[in-house]
C-alpha cells in the first residue's frame, strides 16, 4: 500500500519505518528539514533500539523516504497522523496545533477512497472535528481513529507486534470500507491473530487516555503505598511482590520509586482532566489530580532523602546522579524525574553531576546549568551521595565494591528500587530507597 505518515517524532518515525518493513511504500512528512535529512540517510533523530536498522533498510530499498511538504502525500492512499500533542504552556490542556496543521495541510491532496488515520493522542472530540474537515474537502475520503500504544524503548516491537488494534470507525458504509483498507495495512499482524476492537470514534480516542491514566494510577498507587511504608518501616518492594501475585492485580507497573515521567503519561492525564472539565464531568477524574500529586511528591521526597543521608544539608556536597532519561533504553528527557531531582538538588546548593548512557546531549540542552559526565567513574568521583535515578541495566549491574573505591563517602540512593540492598550494605554502603527501611 502507499502510505504517508505526518510527523516523524517518536511515534511517526517508528511507524513509517515499521510500515516500510512490512512491505508498504511509505513517505514520512515532517516540518523540520534537518530531521527529514537525517531520516533520509537512514539515521534516527533519537535513540530507539532497532530503529536505525529499519530506517537504513527501508531507505536503501527505496520503499521509505522522508519529505518536508504535505504535497509528498499526494500519491499515498492511507495517511497516518502521528504528530505530537504536547501540554499547552501554563495549562493542563493539550496543544492541538500540530494535529490541525497536519490535517489541513493534507486536505488539498486528498482523493476519493483515501483514508486518514489518526494515531496522535488527542482529547475526545478531536477526531469528529477532523472527520468533518476531511469530508468537506473530499466527501469520498474517510477518517478513522487508530490510537497507538507503543512504549519508548520497545517502540519497534510494539508497532510490528502490538497487543491489540483499536479502530474508531464512523457509522457509514464508507467508514467501514476505510476500516477494510486499514486491515490491509496491518494484514500481517491481523493474520497472526492480534486482537482488533472496532468501535466508534469517541471510544477509540478515550481508550488511549484511559489506558495511560490506568498505568499512571497504578504507579502512583504503589508510590502512595511507599509513603505508608516509609511511615511504618514496611517494605514497598515486598508489598508489591505480594499483591502482584494476585492475577487480578498483577506485578507489572508496580515498581515504586521516582515515579512516571516522559512525553506521555504526565501530559496525558492532565489533558484528560482538562477535557473532562470542558465536558462538565471533571469530578470523574479528580482522582487523577491526586495521581499527579503523588507522582510529584516522590521527587521532593528524594531530595529530602539526599539531605537526610548527608546529615541535614546538601549544600556544597557532591552528588552523582546516574540516569537522565525518563526511563532506560531511551534518550528522552521530557519531564524526566531524574533531571527534575538533579536540578532541585543543584538549586538547593549541591554540586550535582549527571551521567546517562544515551541522554546526556538532550539533558544538557534542557538543563545547561547541571554538570555532565560521560562515564559513571567520572560522575561519582569524589561524591558524597550517588543516586540511581534511571534503572539502566549497566547501573543495576554496578559492582558496589568497585564503586566504593571511586566515591568520597559511600552513600547510595536507589531511586528505582532496582539494586540489591544487602549487596550494597555488605560492601559498606549506606543504602536508602523510597518506600524501604
Ligand atoms: C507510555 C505507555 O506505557 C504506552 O503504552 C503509551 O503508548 C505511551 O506512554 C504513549 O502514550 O505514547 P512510555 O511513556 O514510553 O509509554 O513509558 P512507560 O513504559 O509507560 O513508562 C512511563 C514512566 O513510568 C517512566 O518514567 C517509568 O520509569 C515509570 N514507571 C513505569 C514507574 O515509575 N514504575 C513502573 O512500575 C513502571
Amino acid at each position: 500500500m502507499r502510505i504517508s505518515v505526518f510527523g516523524c517524532g517518536y511515534l511517526g518515525a517508528v511507524h513509517a519505518a515499521c510500515m516500510a518493513d512490512l512491505g508498504h511504500e511509505v513517505v514520512g512528512i515532517d516540518v523540520l528539514p534537518e530531521q527529514v535529512q537525517r531520516l533520509n540517510h537512514g539515521q534516527a533523530p533519537f535513540f530507539e533500539p532497532g530503529l536505525d536498522a529499519l530506517l537504513s533498510d527501508g531507505t536503501a530499498s527505496g520503499r521509505l523516504s522522508f519529505a518536508t511538504g504535505a504535497a509528498a502525500a499526494a500519491e499515498a492512499t492511507v495517511h497516518f497522523v502521528c504528530v505530537g500533542t504536547p501540554q499547552k504552556k501554563a495549562e493542563f490542556a493539550a496543544d492541538l496545533r500540530f494535529v490541525r496543521e497536519a490535517v489541513t495541510g493534507l486536505l488539498p491532496h486528498l482523493k476519493p477512497g483515501d483514508v486518514v488515520v489518526g494515531k496522535s493522542t488527542v482529547p475526545v472530540g478531536t477526531a469528529e472535528e477532523l472527520a468533518d474537515l476531511v469530508h468537506e474537502a473530499e466527501p469520498e475520503a474517510e477518517l478513522l481513529w487508530n490510537p497507538e500504544f507503543l512504549r519508548e524503548g520497545f517502540a519497534v516491537e510494539d508497532t510490528l507486534r502490538p497487543d491489540r488494534f483499536v479502530y474508531g470507525v464512523g457509522d457509514t458504509d464508507q467508514a467501514r470500507r476505510a476500516a477494510g483498507v486499514l486491515d490491509q495495512v496491518y494484514g500481517a499482524a491481523l493474520a497472526a491473530g492480534t486482537p482488533k476492537i472496532e468501535t466508534d470514534l469517541a471510544t477509540a480516542q478515550l481508550v488511549k487516555v484511559a489506558a495511560n491514566s490506568f498505568l499512571a494510577t497504578k504507579i502512583s498507587f504503589i508510590n502512595a503505598m511507599a509513603e505508608l511504608c516509609e511511615a511504618t518501616g514496611a517494605d514497598v518492594t515486598s508489598l508489591a511482590d505480594a499483591i502482584g501475585h494476585d492475577s487480578r492485580i498483577g506485578r507489572r507497573f508496580l515498581n515504586a520509586g521516582l515515579g512516571f515521567g516522559g512525553g506521555c503519561l504526565p501530559k496525558d492525564i492532565r489533558a484528560f482532566m482538562a477535557r473532562a472539565g470542558e465536558l462538565g464531568v471533571d469530578q470523574a477524574l479528580t482522582f487523577l489530580r491526586e495521581v499527579d500529586s503523588i507522582n510529584m511528591r516522590r521527587r521532593v521526597r528524594m531530595v529530602d532523602l539526599a539531605r537526610e543521608v548527608c546529615g541535614g544539608s546538601i549544600v556544597g556536597r557532591r552528588i552523582a546522579v546516574l540516569g537522565a532519561a525518563f526511563k532506560p533504553d531511551s534518550d528522552d528527557v521530557r519531564d524526566s524525574p531524574a533531571l527534575s531531582v538533579a536540578a532541585q538538588m543543584q538549586l538547593q546548593g549541591a554540586y550535582v553531576t549527571v551521567t546517562d548512557p544515551k541522554a546526556i546531549d538532550n539533558a544538557a540542552k534542557k538543563w545547561p546549568d547541571l554538570t555532565f559526565a560521560t562515564t559513571v567513574e567520572d560522575a561519582v568521583a569524589g561524591a558524597s551521595v550517588v543516586l540511581v535515578a534511571t534503572e539502566w541495566p549497566e547501573y543495576v549491574a554496578l559492582d558496589p565494591g568497585e564503586l566504593r573505591g571511586w566515591v568520597d563517602e559511600p552513600r547510595i540512593l536507589d531511586g528505582r528500587n532496582c539494586l540489591d540492598p544487602q549487596a550494597w550494605r555488605e560492601a559498606g554502603w549506606t543504602y536508602r530507597a523510597l518506600g524501604r527501611r
